[in-house]
């Protein structure tokens, strides 16, 4: 199977089972709304989707890992609402419509991303609570550290530090493994912890993701720069505007495209020797090196 007959049959599932969230009415007004606007639909769910494909690298069980992958798509979802409001990077558009405050407001859209982060931490909890395993427990501590202060939280406010100032080239890969890397890693991590992974497989699938993760936020600095607003869903030139540290600002688009290029041959490096059977993540690596979406 390739990786978009991969996507086509897998997206459905995820789809499904983030949609479960809003099975209770709960009546309330317009945070629910406000929610599904930016969960349901949209999203590319390439953190899902990783857990998922490295769940079939080592033989573990769709079922088991399901929650996991979708608490990281929520954690995730929730992380671009509040980064879209005026008070962070002030963006309009997000996946292809307006961005959550532009809709609900800067009040829902808070509330809509912290009721998103909590639901996360609720579905993680109720399925330890059915079945607490070891792997369990350690997946979802993985998936805790990676959301906040050490990773995408920590990375979040270098991001908003270095903003109008000159970054130093280890605080810029510094910021961008921790505000986009982390949980990129951490869905692999998962994937790994939860199917069972040995300690050599797990550390393989570690530095893929350390430099997955990376390349993911290089490649988003490019394309702000080159990309357009039909295919990624967002406004272009966002970070120039805001005067951001970026890999583009630092180092130019040519030399950020060879890091870009780099960094994805060391993420399949780390996996190489697991030949065709890790066709799917590098298949997903090269999407990262040359995406336009
Ligand atoms: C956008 O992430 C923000 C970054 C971390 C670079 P994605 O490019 O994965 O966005 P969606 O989930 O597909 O909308
Ligand atoms: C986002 O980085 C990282 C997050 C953790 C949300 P950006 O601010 O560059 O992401 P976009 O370009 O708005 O999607
Ligand atoms: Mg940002
Ligand atoms: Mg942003
Ligand atoms: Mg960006």
């Amino acid at each position: 199977m390739n990786l978009s007959e991969y996507i086509k049959k897998y997206s459905d599932l995820i789809e499904e089972n983030l949609a479960l969230i809003f099975n209770n009415d709960n009546n309330l007004p317009i945070i629910e709304d406000a929610m599904k606007y930016s969960l349901l639909k949209g999203g590319k769910r390439i953190r899902p989707l990783l857990t998922l494909m490295v769940c079939r690298l080592f033989d573990g069980s769709i079922e088991e890992v399901i929650p996991y992958a979708c608490s990281i798509e929520i954690i995730h979802t929730y992380s671009l609402i509040h980064d879209d409001l005026p008070a962070m990077d002030n963006d309009d558009y997000r996946r292809g419509k307006l961005s959550n405050h532009k809709v609900y407001g800067e009040g829902f859209a808070l509330l809509a991303g912290d009721a998103l982060l909590n639901i996360a931490y609720e579905i993680l909890l109720n399925d330890i609570h059915k079945n607490p395993t070891k792997e369990r427990i350690k997946a979802a501590y993985t998936i805790s550290k990676a959301a906040g202060l050490e990773g995408m939280i920590g990375g979040q406010a270098m991001d908003l530090y270095y903003e109008n100032k000159n970054i130093e080239i280890e605080k810029l890969n510094q910021m961008h493994s921790k505000k986009t890397g982390a949980l990129i890693k951490a869905s692999l991590e998962v994937g790994a912890i939860l199917s069972k992974a040995g300690e050599e497989d797990y550390r393989r699938i570690s530095i893929f993701g350390e430099n997955l993760g990376k390349a993911y936020q290089i490649s988003d600095d490019i394309l702000d720069v080159i990309g357009t607003k039909e295919k990624m869903g967002k406004t272009i030139g966002k970070d120039a505007k805001s005067n951001k540290s970026t890999f583009v600002t630092h180092f130019g688009l040519d030399q950020s495209k060879r890091i870009l290029i780099d960094t994805v041959n060391n993420a399949k490096k780390a996996i190489e020797q697991y030949g065709t059977k890790a066709n799917l993540l590098i298949e997903l690596a090269d999407f990262v090196a040359y995406r336009d979406i």
